[in-house]
């Protein structure tokens, strides 16, 4: 699913930079230019990085 229409980002896009090690949008902007046009996917795409960190936390508690 695109998140950022302005540059063609999806929801994959982000959670890979995420599970990459990005913790924050700035993070993610320094793998994507998500939200550097309109600005409009701020807010989803926050939501969804905030989300998918709280995924990631599970997994290490899962896995410890
Ligand atoms: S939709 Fe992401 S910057 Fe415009």
């Amino acid at each position: 699913m695109y998140i950022c229409l302005c540059q063609g980002i999806t929801d994959r896009d982000i959670k890979s930079s995420v599970e990459a090690g990005a913790e924050s949008l700035s993070d993610v902007q320094a793998y994507l230019p998500v939200a550097l046009n309109c600005g409009t996917c701020r807010e989803s795409a926050e939501a969804l990085i905030n989300e998918t960190l709280q995924i990631k936390a599970q997994k290490l508690s899962y896995a410890a």
